[in-house]
């Protein structure tokens, strides 16, 4: 029997379409019926940002409120196989990603349907795929995979690389000197090879194991630092969203907060993982080993 796929996802960049473009690629190789579905917010996120735009997107993200979404279109009211596509806003999911899974629409289509989850991140996506889990499991859906492509470089160096990507709009070398932000194109072109795993387990009607071989081949690889970042940092933006939110002069407290995001990015962070790697680190390979396989896995 023909299968029935779902690309579903939004893009600001244009990054995640590329993504998703090459996952596909195998799907339709095969002829495999595949619908994409690229949602819109209303009233869309110009790109590139302004830095106040940039900032001002955070008590949403955090707090997961939903903006009305432009309608979507599907051909079909069921699917064998929905491929929902996302990215992080500060360690939550995109405002557009959460609207898209806010609508009723949406969330009859993933009834019991199998859900792989593919994330085009900077590095920190555990925290907003754990509130994509919930999401999932309260529409009761049935998540079978995960692939989170990430910028490899150093966080400091990718964090002064996406916000000149986001300022102006080029994913290009900042000053011809930093690396090119973003997943790399080798990476985005590499998404072939998750979604021919993916096709393959579609085909033989059976997810069973499915996670364990995009393990395998990388799909998911986990970095100690950014688990202890991830740890601590969404407690924190969601004490400053939940006081943004409530403020008259929101846009002054957003000036304060942006002062605060850069000085811990760049001062806090380095700090906080140096004591950690020199003191904390060695005692604790065996939970570190064990909260890698956790995110790794689906759970
Ligand atoms: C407002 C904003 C906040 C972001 N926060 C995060 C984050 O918390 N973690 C992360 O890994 N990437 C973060 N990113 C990067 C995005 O997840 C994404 O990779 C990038 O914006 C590419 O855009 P696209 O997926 O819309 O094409 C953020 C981007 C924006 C615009």
């Amino acid at each position: 029997m023909n299968k029935k796929v779902l690309f579903l996802y939004y893009s600001q960049t244009g990054q995640l379409s590329e993504i998703v473009n090459s996952f596909v690629a195998p799907f339709m190789e095969a002829g495999v019926s595949v619908e994409l579905v690229r949602a819109k917010p209303k009233n869309d996120f110009a790109f590139p940002w302004t830095s106040d735009r940039f900032f001002d997107a955070m008590p949403e993200s955090v707090l997961a409120i939903p903006s009305a979404m432009e309608k979507m279109d599907f051909k079909e009211t069921k699917y064998d196989l929905v491929v929902f596509a996302y990215q992080p806003w500060y360690l939550s999911l995109s405002i557009p990603a959460n609207s898209i899974l806010a609508t009723d629409e949406v969330k009859r289509i993933l009834k019991d349907t199998p859900v792989v989850t593919l994330i085009g991140a900077r590095n920190m996506w555990l925290s907003s795929q754990e509130k994509l889990k919930k999401i999932l499991k309260e529409a009761g859906a049935n998540l079978v995979g995960n692939i989170a492509l990430v910028d490899r470089n150093q966080n400091s160096i990718s964090a002064i690389t996406i916000l000149h990507w986001m300022m102006n709009g080029k994913k290009d070398s900042y000053l011809g000197i930093f690396p090119k932000p973003g997943v790399s194109d080798e990476d985005i072109s590499n998404t072939k090879v998750f979604g021919k795993t993916v096709l393959a387990f579609l085909q033989k009607e059976n997810f069973d194991g499915l996670q364990k071989h995009l393990t395998n081949q990388g799909a998911v690889e986990i970095v100690a630092d950014y688990m202890i970042i991830e740890k601590l940092a969404p407690r924190l933006f969601l004490i400053w969203a939940n006081f943004i939110i409530k403020r008259k002069n929101r846009k002054a407290w957003l000036v304060v907060y942006k002062y605060y995001l850069l000085f811990a990015l760049f001062i806090v962070a380095p700090i906080v993982l140096t004591v950690n790697a020199i003191l904390f680190r060695p005692f604790s390979e065996k939970s570190i080993r064990a909260k890698k396989l956790y995110y790794q896995g689906l759970k």
